[in-house]
């Protein structure tokens, strides 16, 4: 009762947000990549980090670089659809321009100049590096094509609106870093945790409007795929030293021997594959949190 209170009230803050401020969505420029030429072995990297294919990989493949979608997702604003963006010319997104990707990612706004859903977490990605988002673009081109349909989103109002998500973005796009980065090592984590691993799109609390609550960034969140709590990676909760936490994030392990399970399997796929200076990296940044 009182949570469909507080959402009705966060969905009238929304309408009433938008109304105040139609704000447009934003598409970054061709002339801001004109320079950059993407290198297809360097975008794996950014790939795999960005966690790409844990969402986008057709479910009914074994094939993780097949990206024709069709994995669905449940949220207390409905149920969303991961879109083909494999690099098939019609059904996925072969025919778009660099500039139109990077404003996907990096904006979260289609081709077309419509506001896409947060479910891609391109809260996060907005601190991607513009030479990541290229070489990731020259590394897709190279994966298969796949000509599966996407699947619609069942969504109500006023959220299937896409102009209501102006006010969501005004609120919660933000580039700025939500930590400080004393060393180089943490600075690399800082990117891989913020920016490319979205590791705060699950480990974070959100508020009423579903933006992320940067003051208990990392601190546990209620699972939104069912029961149970995502653990807490704050220095009180997480007291694994570095070395611990960068094995599980290779091999799943934790110290007591326990194996990682739910959707941090997925992760794991991914760190598991980043070479071993990443993983120290993310380890460092998180121990970091702390002084
Ligand atoms: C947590 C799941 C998730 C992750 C991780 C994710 N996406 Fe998505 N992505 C989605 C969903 C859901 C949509 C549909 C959004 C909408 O329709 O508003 C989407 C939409 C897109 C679109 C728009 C496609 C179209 O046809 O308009 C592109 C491009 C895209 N994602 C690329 C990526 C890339 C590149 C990565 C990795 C850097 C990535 N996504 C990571 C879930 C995800
Ligand atoms: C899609 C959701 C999701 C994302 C994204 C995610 N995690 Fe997790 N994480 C989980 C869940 C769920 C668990 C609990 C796993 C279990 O129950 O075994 C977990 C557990 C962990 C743990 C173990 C904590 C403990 O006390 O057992 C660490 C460390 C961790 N995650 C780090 C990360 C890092 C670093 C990233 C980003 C690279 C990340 N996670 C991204 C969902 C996620």
């Amino acid at each position: 009762m009182l949570r469909t209170l507080i959402v009705l009230l966060g969905l009238g803050l929304v309408v009433l947000i938008t109304g105040l401020w139609v704000t447009r969505a934003v598409s970054i420029p061709s002339e801001r990549f004109a320079g950059i030429e993407g290198d297809a072995v360097r975008g794996e990297r950014v790939f795999t980090a960005s966690g790409c294919a844990s969402c986008h990989a057709a479910p009914d493949s074994d094939d993780k670089t097949l990206l024709g979608g069709g994995k669905t997702f449940k949220t207390a604003f409905g149920t969303f659809a991961a879109p083909n963006i494999s690099p098939d010319p019609e059904a996925g997104i072969g025919g778009w321009t660099l500039a139109e990707f990077a404003s996907a990612v990096m904006e979260g706004t289609s081709p077309e100049g419509s506001h896409y859903y947060p479910v891609f977490p391109y809260s996060s990605y907005v601190r991607m590096s513009d030479a990541d988002v290229a070489d990731l673009w020259a590394h897709m081109q190279t994966l298969p094509g796949s000509d599966r349909a996407n699947t619609p989103h069942e969504v109500g109002f006023p959220f299937n609106v896409r102009e209501s998500l102006g006010g969501w973005k005004l609120l919660f796009l933000k580039r700025e870093w939500v930590t400080e980065a004393m060393t180089p090592e943490v600075e690399r984590g800082r990117y891989l945790v913020e920016a490319l691993g979205h590791c705060g799109e699950c480990h974070t609390p959100r508020n009423a409007l579903g933006g992320l609550d940067r003051a208990e960034w990392l601190a546990g969140a209620p699972n939104p795929t069912g029961s149970g709590r995502i653990p807490s990676l704050g220095p009180d909760a997480l007291d694994w030293i570095a070395s611990d936490i960068a094995y599980y994030l290779e091999t799943g392990f934790t110290p007591d021997f326990d194996t990682a399970g739910g959707e941090m399997v997925s992760v794991i796929e991914n760190t598991s594959k980043l070479p071993p200076e990443d993983r120290a990296a993310i380890a460092a940044y998180l121990k970091a949190l702390g002084e």
